[in-house]
């Protein structure tokens, strides 16, 4: 017994030391581990993802996947709509071989595209992202728009009721360990709610200091639904919203020692959000991983939100 409880105190040891986040293997470098939060289905999901989304980002999102993975990232969004799931699928099968995590490490995200939203459509679709990613399941399937439309885009007239019939046997099958939906509103879900005995487990929506949908995400916690933040950056950095160098968000940033870029993140983890930042860059992929050592207070919380106009960055 006393070697057993040793050996689990210097295996803690160890941890501490090298930063390694318990069941990671391989010889990676200092990692941040990532906390994660229950769903309402009992599986857990990282509090932080990497977005992927961005059609000249393609090639380089293998590595991307490479570098996310070293640096302590579990969590990755996709969709079939971004058409990179072969090459997440590639890193993700570097990183296996590589042994930095085991499948069941990995938290993979995928979505349903508008013209799959058939009831009969869903798991071929399902089926045909998996192949892609060379996966078995994935630990989240979404519905990417309540809105239905034909393979040229055009709109049809599908009610998601129906596909998230798709969606509950596609969990059925084991094929998503949990399912839910993005961009839908508060009726929407209830639409659900009332018609099925699944509740979505994640409501993936746009949420940035611009655009901070208080509405939205309370609806979404009273139902016991976690909130997924997408374009968590917002105007940050893109043009035409607050400047980075904009003096409250900066002094907020200086405080903690802190990029803007990261006080942002922070901001919408605080606000008990899953933030999933894109980037292929590897150091900004670092950066914004490196926010799980500080925590913004209610009133600067109040002083990000103060930036908000309703806008979305899609508008
Ligand atoms: N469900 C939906 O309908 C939906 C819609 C939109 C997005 N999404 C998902 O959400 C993810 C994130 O949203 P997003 O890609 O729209 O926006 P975002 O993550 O808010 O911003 C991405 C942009 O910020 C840059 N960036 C990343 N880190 C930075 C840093 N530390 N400092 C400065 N610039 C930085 C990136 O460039 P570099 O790559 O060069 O770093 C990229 O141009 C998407 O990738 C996708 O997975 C879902």
């Amino acid at each position: 017994m006393k070697l057993v409880l040793s050996s689990v105190a210097l295996c803690a040891l160890f941890h501490v030391i090298t930063g390694h986040a318990g069941h990671n293997h391989g010889p990676v470098g200092k990692q941040v581990k990532v906390p994660t939060k229950q769903l309402n289905d009992g599986n857990n999901i990282p509090i932080l993802g990497l977005g992927t989304f961005g059609f000249g980002d393609i090639p380089k999102i293998r590595q991307a996947i490479n570098w996310a993975v070293e640096a302590g990232y579990r969590h990755i969004d996709t969709a079939a709509l971004y058409a990179n799931e072969e090459e997440i699928g590639k890193g993700i099968s570097d990183v296996l071989k590589k042994g930095l995590v085991r499948r069941e490490d990995l938290f993979i995200t995928t979505k349903l595209w508008n013209d799959k939203h058939a009831k009969d459509q869903v798991v071929p679709a399902l089926r045909d992202s998996l192949a892609k990613l060379g996966l078995q399941y994935v630990d989240l399937y979404l519905i990417h728009s309540p809105e239905a439309s034909k393979a040229d885009g055009s709109p049809t007239n599908i009610d998601y009721l129906e596909t998230w019939q798709g969606m509950e046997e596609a969990k059925k099958l084991g094929l998503a360990k949990s399912i839910g939906v993005s961009n839908f509103n508060t009726k929407q879900i209830d639409r659900i709610k009332a018609h099925s005995k699944t509740v979505p487990a994640v409501n993936q929506i746009e949420v940035h200091p611009s655009n901070t949908q208080e509405q939205t995400i309370n609806d979404c916690f009273e139902r016991n639904i976690a909130v997924v933040a997408y374009s968590p950056f917002g105007f940050f950095v893109t043009r035409g919203g607050p400047s980075k160098d904009d003096p409250k968000i900066k002094n907020i940033a200086q405080k903690y020692g802190k990029s803007v870029t990261q006080v942002v993140l922070r901001y919408s983890i605080d606000r008990g959000l899953i933030p999933i930042p894109k980037s292929t860059n590897q150091k900004r992929i670092k950066e914004n991983l490196d926010v799980f050592d500080f925590q913004l207070t209610p009133e600067e919380i109040s002083t990000i939100s103060s930036y908000n106009t309703d806008t979305s960055i899609f508008s």
